[in-house]
């Protein structure tokens, strides 16, 4: 037998990627006996942009979400995706709060941290990955899966020993563009259990239209363990549907063991769910289309809907098509960073001001930064005229960014002293400084006395 195992994302990757990130504890609670029965290798449930959009959209507490779905999954492994020394931010955080934070998350229930870095620079994953080891927790790290000319398989293979060698208890191939076609990815899998021990975790959507076919010859050549999403939320822009892996699996060597049964009437339950986010106008039907543009342009869905908003909003949306020629053209000046949070952004906005005012007449601070070594080691060589237009005669930085900043866990208790009442909400502050002091507000004011309403009601009368 060589039963593959499943991760299921519905609780996280399947809603960011449809919903806009906006389902609730409560609209999780309800499934949660019955996803806790089902025998997943782990259930993905935290971390990405779903702690932000707590605070921001939904007035919930990340940390009570996470500490409400262990108490109501207490057989089944918590996952949560951490962006490596950014937390789930979008800078580099110090080694201290890094620290705090994993020790937090593991404190509160998760149990697999998969950790990527945009660059693939391994020693922005350094700390994360021994503060999970130390914490007891399950490191699985991830490769950002892209091509050009510098990421070829014995690239990724490489990137993987690496990886074990640092600590890895599970290797993910992080594919969020679904750019790795089916035949691609029963190669890689194949070089990569030829050379690496620990097992190895397939994520991708199906934005392209090529994600079941891609795990299928996964699965054929060996991977441990897929992520899926349950059908009321997969398949567009979100992952392949468990049921149907799950289906095509069974009675084979592969077989999941998994009930379908029991997969169906939790499915009943999130389709109740989605109508929900339907009606609500965060779930937008578009985003089900299959969108070859990614497989003809390698961007991601999310930067693509991004770009034409910012060609939109130039007024210049006919230049959609030049821009998408620029992107390449920048991904190789800037020494090809994989396009994921925050690369996608930083790249696709240089595109977009490249092709409206000229080749880089106006460079952005972000682009600048990059260039400048402040995220990492980028993976190619760089264009050294354009690094000179963005940054002069500026020093690049070549240590670990990470080692240029002082210990700021006791800065940040110090400036949120008065809001906070544990170290997790000292974390929220320092992770998104403008939304959770704000949410912290709400959290704990006191609540209105329906007494003293009443009193005052009556007073009102008695005048
Ligand atoms: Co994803």
């Amino acid at each position: 037998m060589n039963k593959v195992l499943i991760t299921d994302t519905i609780l996280r990757d399947a809603h960011q990627s449809q919903a806009a990130t906006r389902m609730r504890l409560e609209d999780m609670l309800p499934a949660c006996e019955a996803l806790d029965k089902v025998g997943y290798w782990s259930l993905e449930c935290w971390g990405g942009a779903t702690f932000d959009s707590c605070m921001r959209f939904l007035n919930e507490d990340p940390w009570e979400r996470l500490r409400a779905l262990k108490k109501a999954m207490p057989n089944t492994k918590l996952q949560m995706l951490l962006r490596g020394q950014n937390l789930l931010g979008y800078k580099h955080y110090a080694d201290d709060v890094v620290e705090a934070f994993i020790e937090k998350a593991i404190a509160n229930g998760i149990d697999v941290i998969r950790i990527f870095d945009a660059l693939n620079d391994v020693r922005n994953m350094e700390t994360a990955i021994r503060a999970t080891k130390k914490f007891g927790g399950h490191v699985e790290a991830a490769l950002s899966y892209t091509i050009s000319p510098v990421h070829n398989e014995e690239y990724f293979v490489d990137l993987a020993c690496k990886l074990e060698e640092m600590g890895a208890d599970t290797i993910c191939i992080k594919d969020m563009a679904n750019l790795l076609l089916p035949y691609d990815a029963e190669s890689l899998v194949r070089a990569l259990k030829a050379r690496v021990k620990v097992p190895i975790h397939l994520h991708t959507h199906n934005t392209t239209g090529t994600g079941d076919m891609t795990y299928l010859k996964a699965i054929e050549a060996g991977v441990d363990i897929i992520d899926t999403a349950l059908s009321p939320l997969a398949n567009g822009t979100s992952q392949p549907s468990t049921e149907a892996i799950v289906a095509t699996l069974q009675g084979t060597k592969y077989d999941t063991g998994i009930d379908l049964t029991a997969l169906s009437d939790i499915a009943t339950h999130f389709r109740k769910v989605a109508q929900k986010l339907k009606e609500a106008g965060s779930l937008d039907p578009k985003v089900l289309n299959v969108d070859p543009n990614t497989l003809l342009y390698q961007v991601p869905g999310g930067m693509l809907s991004n770009l034409i908003s910012q060609l939109k909003q130039a007024k210049a949306e006919d230049k959609l098509y030049e821009v998408l020629a620029e992107v390449p053209r920048v991904r190789e000046d800037f020494g090809y960073p994989p396009l994921v949070t925050p690369t996608s952004q930083i790249v696709g906005t240089q595109a977009v001001f490249n092709v409206l005012m000229g080749r880089y007449k106006m460079i952005t601070k972000e682009s600048k930064g990059l260039l400048r070594g402040e995220y990492g080691m980028l993976p190619g060589k760089v264009n050294e005229e354009v690094r000179k237009l963005a940054i002069g005669d500026d020093e690049v930085i070549t240590c670990r960014p990470a080692d240029l900043i002082e210990p700021e866990l006791e800065k940040y208790r110090a400036e949120f002293a008065d809001i906070v009442k544990s170290d997790e909400d000292v974390l929220s502050c320092a992770m998104f400084p403008q939304v959770a002091p704000k949410f912290l507000k709400i959290r704990d004011a006191e609540p209105v006395k329906e007494d003293a309403v009443r009193e005052l009601i009556v007073e009102d009368l008695g005048n």
